[in-house]
């Protein structure tokens, strides 16, 4: 269940489980704001080997889904659009001069993974891709 805990500048939030990151497509969360809840920050988690890395879910040039990506051993993923490649772990892209994607911390915590999001998130709580499910029942 999603747990949210607050620190000065920034909260770490409860995504699920690292069972529940695929393989090698990316994991979508909703991170819901108090000040616009209709509004979403939208982070995609991946894994690479047994580390993960969580970046915004959009592609900065036109707004392409990122999250549904397969993950190279480098640890880059493919914008499905127009093929701008991305590092997960550092959200910079190949293709100068496209800007960086946000990048979020990420840890474990009690067997659970949590990314860190900025206040100005001030997070309600989390909600997967999977409509029904929440983060832990996948
Ligand atoms: S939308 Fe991602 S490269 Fe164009």
């Amino acid at each position: 269940m999603t747990s949210v805990t607050k620190t000065t500048n920034h909260i770490w939030i409860t995504i699920g489980t690292p069972e529940d990151i695929p393989e090698q497509g990316g994991a979508l969360f909703k991170v819901l704001r108090l000040e616009d809840p209709r509004q979403p920050r939208e982070v995609a988690v991946f894994r690479i080997g047994s580390e993960f890395a969580a970046i915004d879910a959009r592609c900065p040039h036109q707004g392409a889904k990122l999250d549904g990506c397969r993950i190279d051993r480098e640890g880059k993923i493919e914008c499905p659009l127009h093929y701008w490649r991305f590092d997960v772990r550092s959200g910079q892209c190949d293709q100068s001069p496209a800007p960086p994607l946000g990048t979020y911390p990420i840890a474990m915590f009690g067997g659970k993974l949590k990314i860190r999001v900025p206040v100005d998130a001030d997070a309600l709580g989390i909600v997967n891709s999977d409509p029904g499910k929440t983060p832990g029942e996948r």
